[in-house]
């Protein structure tokens, strides 16, 4: 991270400052600081710890955690819970994610796969009819695309490897909240209105989110007193109930036979989805990915996410540039070609690795980025789809294969990023997939059902390049999130992750560029205006990255936009600065704006 003169300064000056010349943030030290008279506050910094999520609520309560002795462990579980009551489009008990962990005591960086797995009927043509892909949609909203949920085992296998407090403890916060309510807001309403249709189709759906057959109005009190149930369910059995007991049979009833209303018009197909498989889930502990960048340690989420060995491939191509030297063009070009590049190897080589060869270790390796970052010219943009590399004998340039495009993938998911007085710190991203998961609730128990299964290839991506991801009995389907940790000298600077499917990789390295190597403070980094190259030919961009100078720069050396810009990804992360504080941060505006709480806010006079 460059270190400008005038920061070196006042680095110095933090060191022998009096603690009395310290400014506490308003409000007061040890109050809450998720939300202000203004809304949700985005930005914290101070002592003893810090959460950031996309919901205020529920960073109160992971910062509630932290004040009262829990670890970052047990609040990212408790802020999680609280996501799956105030965030339930994306993300619940009813899907999977990516857990990964700093333990200050060992320094060492471990994680969890929490990936939902599909049934042991599954085969390659879970998705196919009659020999053909079923519509996208179609596979979405139905049973086929549900898989075991990986959420709640994913809280217990953690907090039994690495929390202080009981799960029952953890989720009885978010119990309360689900009886007593929470205030809807924009996004809420926004994300009940855009599932409406397919909501009302299934009286579960349409009871819970629907109520008087529209959704909440801005300001009402949301209440879920079923999820309230099940929460205390789950509770008292450590998680028992879902994978052996009365919630896992009307999980499989649900899947197996979906309860649609006759008159809705809807075709939703059912799902194979058995007690036995739900009894049979397991977490698994993985080594993270690991790469070196500009002296620093990263360390990510190896397969079945492709987001720590895409992140770390296109970190180490760009190792080589001197992207704090270029003007903000040539440095926007270089971040869009490393991950269009990146992404041709992604789709080739990535899959659940219990089901495929994945050459993690290769694709990681300084000799095949060298390779891969030969192909980038400064001056002009490469064609895409471009051809996968093959990190097991890497070819300097080589483009011969043909390339395969990147399918779609949900864009919603959540991520929480937390840190303790210990120095422990927790990225975690979770997930339903879409927003709104199947869209099926599983009556009498307030949780949406995950359609993860749909981010398999449902037929090989392309004719004569294999695809790692194709659906098989057990299997879990590869995703792109990316809960990152960047170490200095064995200790944490930064926490990092995000939604946005496939986007969350380039977001991720968009942020990590952002604040490695173009000198903007995490805050800015997370603010940056963003786009995603994922080896298409026009790359996924938001208005404000079009409307910026350097864009004009990005299309003279052929560089392809969207025609219509979207919101991409909700950041989440935390940073420890130089003088031993947090900086919690999240977004500013995109998602209606998120929540960044510290347990004990300072505020010194230079803080931008
Ligand atoms: N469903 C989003 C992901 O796994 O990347």
């Amino acid at each position: 991270m460059p270190v400008p003169r005038a920061r070196l300064l006042t680095r110095a000056l933090a060191a022998v400052l009096p603690v009395a010349l310290l400014v506490p943030a308003a409000p007061a030290a040890g109050a809450d600081t998720s939300t202000t008279a203004h809304g949700p506050q985005p930005v914290a910094r101070g002592y003893l710890g810090a959460v950031s999520s996309i919901d205020a609520d529920a960073t109160a309560i992971g910062t509630a955690v932290l004040r009262k002795g829990g670890n970052a462990v047990d609040a990212a579980v408790a802020t999680a819970a609280a996501l799956g009551v105030t965030d339930p489009f994306s993300a619940g008990i009813g899907g999977g994610g990516f857990f990964v962990y700093y333990d200050a005591k060992s320094r060492t960086v471990r994680t969890l796969d929490g990936r939902e797995t599909a049934p042991a009927a599954a085969d390659e043509s879970l998705f196919l009819e009659n020999g053909s892909p079923l519509p996208f949609w179609e596979a979405v909203t139905s049973g086929l695309s549900v898989g075991v949920p990986g959420t709640p085992a994913t809280w217990r296998d953690a907090l039994k490897a690495w929390g202080s407090r009981p799960l029952a403890a953890l989720m009885r916060p978010a119990e309360r909240l689900a009886r007593s309510g929470f205030t809807v807001d924009e996004t809420f309403h926004r994300q009940v209105a855009s599932n409406a249709e397919r909501f009302s189709a299934f009286p579960a759906s349409r009871d819970l989110f629907l109520p008087g057959g529209a959704p909440p109005e801005v300001g009402s009190t949301f209440t879920n007193p079923e999820l309230a149930d099940t929460y205390a369910r789950l509770a008292a059995t450590g998680t028992a109930d879902l994978y052996n007991g009365e919630v896992a049979a009307d999980i499989a009833d649900t899947v197996q036979d979906p309860p649609v209303d006759p008159d809705a018009g809807l075709t939703v197909r059912p799902g194979k989805l058995t007690v036995e498989d739900l009894a049979g889930y397991r977490t698994a502990e993985r080594e993270p990915t690991h790469v070196r960048y500009r002296g620093l340690d990263v360390y990510g989420m190896p397969a079945p996410s492709s987001g720590g060995l895409t992140v770390g491939q296109a970190l180490n191509m760009l190792e080589t540039k001197d992207l704090a030297g270029m003007d903000e063009s040539a440095y926007l070009h270089h971040f869009l070609e490393s991950t269009r590049i990146a992404f041709a190897d992604r789709n080739r080589w990535i899959g659940d690795p219990a089901y495929s060869d994945v050459p993690s270790a290769e694709l990681l390796s300084q000799e095949f980025a060298d390779s891969r970052a030969c192909l980038i010219d400064p001056d002009s943009a490469l064609t895409s789809p471009v051809a996968p590399g093959d990190p097991r004998s890497p070819q300097p340039c080589a483009q011969a294969a043909p390339g395969a495009p990147t399918p779609y993938e949900g864009e919603h998911t959540t991520h929480v990023t937390t840190a303790d007085k210990w120095g422990n710190v927790v990225a975690y991203t979770l997930t339903i997939e879409q927003e709104g998961g199947s869209g099926i609730v599983v009556p009498g128990r307030g949780f949406l059902l995950n359609n993860e299964l749909t981010d398999f290839s449902f037929a090989p991506s392309a004719s004569g390049v294999p695809d790692p991801n194709l659906p098989a009995a057990g299997k879990r389907p590869r995703s792109s999130m990316a809960p990152t940790i960047v170490l200095r000298h064995g200790k944490p600077v930064l926490a990092v992750g995000s939604p946005g499917g496939a986007s969350i990789i380039t977001t991720v390295l968009q942020v990590l560029l952002g604040r490695l190597d173009r000198d903007l403070t995490l805050p800015e980094a997370v603010a940056a205006p963003r786009a995603s190259q994922r080896n298409s030919p026009t790359a996924q961009v938001e208005r404000a990255f079009l409307e910026q100078p350097a864009t004009a720069g990005l299309i003279e050396r052929g560089q392809r936009f969207a025609d219509t810009p979207s919101e991409i990804g909700a950041v989440t992360a935390v940073e420890r600065l130089r003088d031993g504080r947090w900086l919690a941060a999240a977004e500013p505006e995109r998602r209606g704006g998120g929540s960044a709480s510290v347990v004990l806010p300072v505020r010194l006079p230079w803080d931008r």
